[in-house]
């Protein structure tokens, strides 16, 4: 049973303030977790409260719940208790960072409790034994970088890795070589929000520069290193059109835009390409591309099963990001991956842009057995996440 839920204000790598929870049992199991944030936020994702205000409302509402009524490694019970705290469908309440951080921070006390890794116990023994690949965000812009970029993240996709070790040191190799072609061409780059590089240039400049890089490290480790993309079209999404920096784009010329980038540089993944509310034109670019590529909805189903439902009925896409942030437990983020997994789309586990050095989504990309886990490629708050992994490889992949 839980003990006691100790709730902070804490940094995260934008330095700006999170929420970070303890739960502690009474059989002295632990759990401690911090909730991440984004900055090209869904419309349709649970709410965000000032942490302040967050960590307030759930002092409130959901500790009396939780403390000496659920158990940490009741999961679902833990997040039913949080959601009847909460009372709303979006945790307008006690903020999805407060829900999310107790949510995750119990699941790793029921862990602790049980002896086990958290993999293990979010996953349990029929857990699969693939290993996700990691997408490493090497180049973008968009909302995580100042005049950069209008595409949001090109994802270094090493797809043909034949361990977690050698997919996280291709991505750093490949973010390495950005670095010396941006040198070598003399483009000054600092990093954008997730460490990647943040170059002043057209979108043209990059896919070269990716293609380059992906090519040349592919080469040099032995295996396959793709690409692909962040497309964030809802935030390029204005006034019915897609305002690129230099042109804007109908949604007819954006599928065919995404269409031709997919054969050009056969693209391996590409999330959000179509706004968060166009079900139909993400529709017509899946149908285009074929199963070759995963069309990804971040932005579009906000880890939302009714909102995935309704893409699953419209063939809108074929793979889903889970950030269990945008939904606010664990619980309803493990019913988005269960109901995709049904509906043969695949589950992509990601941080935000916004990180603490919280671990938690590694063990959930390898607990649900997700083909990839987006969580960038260089900066502390995103090797966090790449070094456990390699860690959990050791034991269990
Ligand atoms: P965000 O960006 O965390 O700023 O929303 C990540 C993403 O769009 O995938
Ligand atoms: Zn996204």
């Amino acid at each position: 049973q839980i003990a006691e839920i100790r709730l902070r204000r804490v940094l995260d790598s934008r330095a700006n303030g999170t929420v970070e929870a303890d739960v502690l049992t009474e059989s002295g199991g632990f759990g401690r977790a911090a909730a991440p944030s984004g900055a090209s936020t869904g419309e349709h994702e649970a709410i965000e409260l000032a942490p302040e205000e967050a960590i307030a409302a759930a002092r409130d509402r959901a500790v009396p719940r939780l403390v000496g009524e659920a158990y940490a490694g009741d999961q679902r019970g833990v997040d039913r208790a949080l959601h009847a705290a909460d009372g709303t469908d979006d945790f307008s309440e006690i903020g999805a960072n407060s829900a999310v951080a107790i949510s995750m921070a119990a699941a790793k006390a029921g862990a602790d409790m049980l002896g086990a890794p958290l993999y293990q116990h979010l996953g349990g023994a029929f857990r699969g034994e693939n290993f996700p690949v990691p997408l490493g965000n090497v180049i973008g812009g968009g909302e995580h970088a100042a005049d950069a970029t209008d595409i949001q993240e090109f994802l270094s996709a090493p797809v043909g890795a034949p361990s977690v070790t050698d997919a996280v040191f291709a991505n750093a190799a490949v973010h390495a070589e950005v670095g010396d072609v941006l040198a070598e061409r003399g483009i000054p780059a600092g990093k954008g929000d997730e460490g990647a590089w943040a170059p002043s240039v057209e979108d043209e400049v990059a896919f070269e520069i990716m293609a380059e890089a992906t090519e040349t490290m592919s080469d040099d480790v032995g295996f396959e290193i793709g690409f692909g993309l962040d497309v964030a079209a809802a935030e390029m999404f204005e006034d019915g059109e897609y305002q690129y920096s230099d042109r804007t784009r109908s949604t007819d010329e954006q599928v065919e835009y995404v269409a031709d980038l997919v054969r050009e540089y056969d693209l391996v993944y590409v999330e959000d390409p179509l706004d968060e509310n166009d079900f139909e034109g993400f529709a017509e670019l899946t149908d285009r591309v074929g199963e070759e590529t995963l069309i990804c909805g971040d932005d579009l189903f906000v880890t939302n099963t009714e909102r995935l439902q309704r893409g699953i009925e419209q063939g809108s896409a074929n793979s889903i990001l889970i950030k269990p942030n945008q939904i606010g437990t664990l619980t309803d983020a493990f019913d988005a991956v269960e109901l995709a997994g049904r509906n043969g789309l695949d589950a992509v586990i990601s941080h935000r842009s916004g990180e603490t050095e919280d671990t938690t989504i590694a063990h959930l990309a390898v607990a649900t057995d997700a083909p990839f886990i987006k969580t960038g490629a260089a900066g502390g708050e995103r090797t966090a996440k790449l070094n456990e992994l390699i860690r959990i490889a050791e034991d269990a992949l």
